[in-house]
């Protein structure tokens, strides 16, 4: 994890937020290659989940909504942690954490070792609050969401009236969400803002049980034809006391996380609840008529929840390799599907002068507008092929002294390091054929 986060660092995907005035706890910021890399996952998701399906649309719903909707689905109520707290070291603990690891009933404090110190649970509402108007003693407290479910929920009359769709249809969002964690941590992990992408698939009652099924597969092929090792996924089927208060079933999708298998992605069972709920509330119809039966249902949903950070995290993880070169030293090298890599191809003249500078940049102004791409001059080709290989550039294009003659230059893959020579006018082609889009 370390090394993780030193790289990350150090080339530019993710930075400690605030850092010049000593950080702020558990807040990071992307930077150049991290957003690059945050807008292919997301675009990745985006593209299976909407793009590629006849029967799912998509929203972008406020962040700030009506304090009433957070009443109604039960976060006001519900959305708490158990805390607790040691009375020598001060260090606080979520409750069920510490029973997951063991350390209950004993009460030993996991930090300083101390026996019964620590103090009864208290529950602790995750929503943060915020002030809506310009006087805070007038204002109408408004909560930042803790999950983008809620604004699909509130807009399930407003999509199927304009889209007019047929059960079983989906509503895809992606969005900041927020909650006051008490333990976050791990790097990107858990933090108190951060993205998340969940689609929520309304269902006939009696077809819920075999979505959700279904979509868990769905949910896992998608990390696995992005290339993450299908070995480091596993499924977590929730025991039915460890069940949200709106869910009729649950599985995790677990990865393999430095510190063990931690949850990656939800999928869930949400049943009528919410909008059964919103419809009591609100006063509003919110069910579906079905033509055939002449009935009118409230739909089952079925929902993937996952977090756009959690999912940065193990693609990096999973990507990582480090293996011994011909001459026995380290490289180093992210192995990223083409697809969510954040630099396609790297242009690498061999000369810094003209021609040869020139040529290669006219190859870069040809393959700019296809994929994005990084133009590097700097240093031995060596060394920038193993820059390259450490932020999971998968092709690099290097242009030298003979390609003056024979308009022809080489493409060299990252994981095998294989060369081949390409005419000029060819390389657009030739690339696309190789990254596979
Ligand atoms: N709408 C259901 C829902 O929000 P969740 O299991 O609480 O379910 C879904 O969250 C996903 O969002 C998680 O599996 C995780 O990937 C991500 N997530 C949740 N809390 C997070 C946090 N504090 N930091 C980063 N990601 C988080």
């Amino acid at each position: 994890m370390d090394t993780i986060v030193s790289l990350a660092k150090r080339r530019g995907f993710v930075f400690p937020s605030s850092e010049i005035y000593g950080g702020f706890a558990s807040t990071w910021d992307y930077g150049p290659l991290g957003v690059e890399l945050k807008r292919n996952v997301k675009d990745a998701w985006w593209t299976s989940m909407v793009r590629d399906r006849r029967d799912i649309v998509g929203l972008d719903a406020a962040i700030l909504m009506a304090p009433k909707v957070w009443e109604t689905s039960g976060h006001v109520q519900n959305f708490h942690d158990p805390l607790v707290d040691c009375r020598e070291c001060k260090m606080r603990f979520r409750e069920d954490h510490l029973a997951e690891q063991g350390y209950l009933p004993d009460k030993i404090c996991p930090s300083c070792g101390a026996v019964e110190s620590m103090t009864d649970t208290r529950q602790f509402n995750l929503m943060f609050k915020t002030f809506v108007g310009p006087v805070e003693e007038d204002a109408a407290t408004a909560y930042l969401r803790p999950e983008t479910a809620q604004g699909i929920f509130v807009n399930f009359e407003n999509v199927l009236t304009t889209t007019r769709r047929r059960l079983p249809f989906g509503i895809a969002q992606q969005g900041k969400s927020f909650r006051n964690e008490i333990t976050p941590g791990n790097f990107i992990f858990r933090t108190r803002e951060f993205e998340q992408m969940e689609m929520e698939f309304f269902v006939h009652p009696d077809e819920a049980d075999d979505w959700y099924r279904r979509w868990v597969d769905l949910r896992e092929q998608w990390f696995v034809d992005l290339g993450v090792r299908p070995e480091n996924i596993r499924r977590d089927v929730h025991a039915a006391e460890k069940l949200s208060h709106y869910s009729a079933g649950t599985t995790d999708l677990q990865y393999h996380f430095p510190w063990g298998w931690d949850e990656l992605e939800g999928i869930a069972n949400r049943t009528n609840f919410d909008l059964g709920v919103h419809a009591e509330a609100s006063g509003r119809k919110l069910t579906y008529f079905d033509n055939e039966t002449n009935e009118h249902v409230v739909p089952y949903v079925v929902e993937p929840a996952l977090g756009v950070d959690r999912a940065m995290l193990v693609f990096l993880l999973d990507a990582y390799h480090s293996e011994p070169d011909e001459k026995g030293d380290d490289r180093v090298l992210l192995k990223f599907h083409p697809r969510i890599a954040p630099v396609k191809v790297a242009v690498l003249p061999l000369s810094r002068k003209e021609p040869v500078a020139n040529l290669a940049g006219e190859v870069w102004d040809a393959l700019r507008p296809h994929w994005f791409t990084q133009y590097d001059d700097t240093q031995s080709i060596g060394r920038r092929y193993r820059r390259q290989d450490e932020i999971g550039t998968p092709l690099c294009v290097t242009v030298d002294f003979d390609s003056l003659d024979d308009n022809a230059a080489t493409i060299r893959e990252r994981d095998t390091q294989e060369q081949i020579r390409v005419p000029i006018p060819e390389l657009p082609a030739a690339i696309r054929e190789k990254l596979g889009f």
